[in-house]
């Protein structure tokens, strides 16, 4: 069956709502069509990547600018993953001037459409959470595991162009993890042994998204009370990173539990662990430690601060947020005593879309597999992996 437009899907199909927006559905329709959708499906929020001048370039702001220009407006609560600096503190960063100047044209083009410039994948923890069976178009990998697993809000994992396509029209097409039918696990990872830090958390998502191979993973034995928000964040994150795993449930935790007893079933022991985390680590001693991959909650960052105020690390530290949280920490004062122990919280930015590699760092430290299974490749870093009580102390 063929892809059926609504009459105001259709006026804006056919240009009546402008430029900008024909382009818009042009993309949404060529999607919708390609993965066999009946229908459109209107979106309650958009989250939109492609947002840092480093991964853009020249061309992708001429594009953003282009779309402004023609008058693109958004139609839903849309907002940016991060950018390739903190808007108020790239000088400190070490950011180039005219990586900044660029950097922040984007931000413009993006906020003349509507765009709100929150630059974090993590929005679940600045108040943006879509409620169980919420249809929303999310782009940042990380941010697209959390929504559909955690949040039980449904969204598939769209591309920059296609998430801002669907924030101007409002809609998106009716296909792939928004349908009951494909929110369904295909593998069983029996965990069968203590997960403590984020490290583990990491190395864990990191090994079964390598062996998913884009099957939707489902979780046993994983302990509810002690895997709070911010190690499910970093679990759904490396399995994103090294297996394009957009779906995943642990029984007891996450709202869908749709296992069948017939799909394939494996245990993760220590030895597996031990094995996945020293297959991350290089075991350097890092001159950067970036904390907050995905962006850190509040809580995260209250527990930097206690370690580095009693002990201070002994190497250069970020951690890496949303501005919202920067400024609530700001008022807690864990900023001042993260600043204090020689570390900086960096907003609106991440360790991998920023240009470290121009900025003199060669061993880069992180307890989340995401960061791990980037940083080689998009910033040509060595990497340390471990828990912070590792890696800050090495
Ligand atoms: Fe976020 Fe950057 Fe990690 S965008 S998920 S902190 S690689």
């Amino acid at each position: 069956m063929s892809l059926l437009l609504s009459k105001s899907e259709q006026a804006i199909f056919d240009g009546e709502a402008g430029e900008a927006a024909r382009q818009s559905m042009d993309i949404l329709v060529a999607l919708g069509k390609i993965y066999g959708a009946k229908k459109m499906i209107p979106i309650t929020s958009a989250q939109i990547s492609g947002v840092s001048y480093k991964t853009m370039g020249d061309a992708g702001l001429e594009y953003l600018q282009g779309l402004a220009k023609k008058g693109a407006k958004v139609k839903v609560p849309s907002f940016l993953n991060p950018a390739g600096m903190d808007r108020e503190q790239w000088k400190e960063m070490g950011i180039p001037e005219d990586f900044a100047k660029k950097q922040i044209e984007i931000l413009d083009a993006y906020a003349r459409m509507g765009i709100m410039k929150t630059c974090t994948c993590a929005p679940y923890f600045i108040g943006i959470r879509p409620k169980k069976g919420e249809h929303v178009a999310w782009a940042e990998s990380s941010a697209v595991a959390f929504a559909n697993s955690i949040l039980g809000a449904r969204t598939n994992r769209e591309g920059g162009p296609s998430a801002l396509a669907a924030a101007i029209c409002g809609v998106t097409p009716y296909y792939g993890l928004h349908l009951d039918e494909n929110r369904h696990a295909d593998i069983v990872v029996d965990v069968k042994c203590d997960l403590k830090g984020l490290a583990d958390y990491g190395a864990l998502g990191s090994a079964i998204g390598k062996l998913s191979k884009n099957r939707n993973p489902a979780f046993t034995g994983i302990d509810k009370t002690t895997a709070g928000e911010p190690k499910l964040k970093v679990l759904g994150a490396s399995m994103a990173a090294t297996g394009s795993v957009p779906l995943f449930f642990i029984k007891g935790i996450t709202p869908e539990w749709n296992v069948s007893d017939k799909i394939e079933r494996i245990k993760f022991t220590d030895s597996d662990l031990k094995a996945a985390k020293k297959e991350i680590d290089t075991g350097l001693k890092p001159d950067l430690v970036t904390i907050g991959c995905p962006h850190a909650s509040l809580e995260e960052i209250k527990d930097v601060a206690i370690l580095v105020e009693r002990k201070k690390p002994t190497c250069d530290f970020w951690v890496c947020t949303s501005r919202k949280l920067k400024d609530e920490a700001e008022k807690l004062g864990y900023k001042k005593t993260i600043e204090e122990a020689g570390g900086l919280i960096v907003a609106d930015t991440c360790m991998v879309v920023c240009p470290l590699e121009e900025m003199g760092h060669i061993v880069t430290g992180t307890d989340s597999g995401k960061a791990a299974a980037y940083l080689p490749n998009l910033c040509k870093q060595k990497v340390a992996f471990g828990d912070l009580e590792d890696i800050l102390y090495r």
